[in-house]
């Protein structure tokens, strides 16, 4: 029995786990990934971010316990999903993970049993897929046997915010199911806010996400732009920041990463041609950040073509692999990108990442899992600052004299041949 049992157990639902166990609740953490689950009963944390002593606690108190047998989700009074949302090969949602998470749900699922949806998705998910498979797999009808809602996760990795001081938007199939989901997020977080219905909590989550999509593209533009009038855009966003109002900084880089930016727009692009609507920013946005890491490899050649050398043959360091500081997280990094170019143009590439010392296996990135992260050293024809970890602001490059192509304004001591991308 468990108050609650939370599907997928990553970089969402690990820590939602904890979060539900260390404010007193029960939690079953269901995982079908076999590894993961037996790491979590030797009470050890799989994400650099979450402590091993928080698994560790939980553990012990007999709070937490994972399992991959979903047969226990039937002892659980709320079941919370928080399983993969990505894009198919072809750019649309790819749903499978949902819709085979709701068939076994419904197997399971008796009267009186909450169930929530975390993933993002397009609006509609919630009671227009997740719905009619439990309803069809349980017998039982939503919002009369059972409840459900959606509530999106608005985890950010890396942030020191507390997760109870995240406000939790909450929308129903009907009023009951939207309160009896604030009943139970109300336990973790201070403030919940309830919407409508499931389909304004999943808009809301997209344009949170579109959000950013649009102005990282923004401010990836006029880096271009900028640079070649010769202003330095890092100098025009932090003085642009003093304005106390209407003004949010947002900054360039190698291009978008993570789970959720270079995603999640294009679950409405698809969802809006259904309605005969057409998401020309988000579309826009999307081809000028996955251009980025082009740019970046243009400035790579010309930092190299001053040191005589050419692409081909050249050994090239890129330092960071996760998609954002001091995290563990490489999914959809650009880093990634950049390396495909370069070995695509003859390149000898190796990578540095102090969060990232091997490349695991993942839903991408097929040809370089098991390759590991080098020291950094003078044994390169060039360094690229791709991720702005911490250990690089303090790094000492000026005495190592390798040339540095920064694309995040973040190394402190650069050498003498030094380069914004
Ligand atoms: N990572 C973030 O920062 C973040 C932030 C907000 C929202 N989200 C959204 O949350 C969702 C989950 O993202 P994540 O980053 O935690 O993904 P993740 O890949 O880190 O974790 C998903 C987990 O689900 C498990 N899983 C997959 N299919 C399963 C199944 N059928 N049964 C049981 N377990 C299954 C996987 O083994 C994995 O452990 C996505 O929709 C994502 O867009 C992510």
């Amino acid at each position: 029995m468990a108050d609650v049992a939370v599907i997928g157990l990553g970089y969402v639902g690990l820590p939602l786990s904890l979060a539900f166990a260390a404010g007193g609740l029960s939690v079953l953490g269901v995982d079908s990934d076999v590894a993961k689950v037996e790491t979590l009963a030797k009470s050890i944390s799989y994400i650099g971010h979450v402590p091993t002593s928080a698994v560790a606690d939980v553990v012990r108190d007999g709070r937490f316990r994972a399992t991959t047998d979903v047969a226990e989700l039937r002892g659980a009074d709320a079941i919370v999903i928080c399983v993969p949302t990505p894009l198919t090969a072809n750019r649309t949602p790819d749903l499978t993970y949902i819709e085979s998470t709701a068939r076994a749900i419904g197997r399971h699922l008796r009267r009186g049993q909450l169930v929530v949806l975390e993933s993002t998705t397009y609006p509609g998910t919630t009671d227009g897929v997740v719905r009619p498979i439990l309803e069809q797999a349980s017998g039982l009808s939503a919002g009369r046997d059972f409840h459900l809602a959606f509530s999106p996760e608005r985890e950010d990795p890396g942030n020191p915010i507390r997760f109870a001081d995240i406000p939790k938007l909450i929308g129903g199939t009907t009023d009951e199911c939207r309160r009896q989901a604030e009943r139970l997020y109300g336990r973790i977080v201070k403030k919940t806010v309830p919407v409508r219905n499931c389909e304004t909590a999943e808009a809301a989550k997209l344009l949170e996400n579109i959000f950013r999509s649009v102005n990282i593209a923004l401010v990836n533009e006029l880096k271009l732009v900028y640079a070649a009038m010769g202003i330095d855009i890092w100098e025009v966003i932090a003085a642009a920041s003093t304005k106390p109002f209407g003004f949010m900084a947002f900054h360039p880089g190698p291009g978008l990463g993570g789970h959720c930016i270079p995603i999640d727009p294009f679950y409405l692009s698809w969802k809006a041609l259904e309605y005969g609507q057409r998401t020309r920013l988000i579309e826009l946005a999307g081809e000028i950040n996955t251009a980025m890491p082009g740019h970046v490899v243009a400035r790579i050649n010309d930092a190299l073509n001053d040191s005589g050398l050419a692409v081909r043959g050249a050994r090239i360091l890129l330092l960071g692999l996760a998609y954002k500081p001091d995290v563990d997280d490489d999914r959809e990094s650009p880093t990634y990108e950049i390396m495909r170019i370069l070995e695509s143009k003859g390149a000898v590439v190796a990578y540095h990442d102090p969060h990232i010392p091997t490349i695991r296996p993942g839903r991408t990135h097929h040809a370089v899992q098991g390759r590991r992260s080098v020291p950094i050293s003078a044994d390169h024809d060039l360094f690229v600052l791709c991720t702005a970890h911490r250990m690089y602001a303090e790094f000492d490059f000026a005495t190592l004299a390798v040339p540095l192509v920064d694309c995040r304004n973040a190394a402190r001591n650069p050498p003498s041949r030094f380069y914004r991308a």
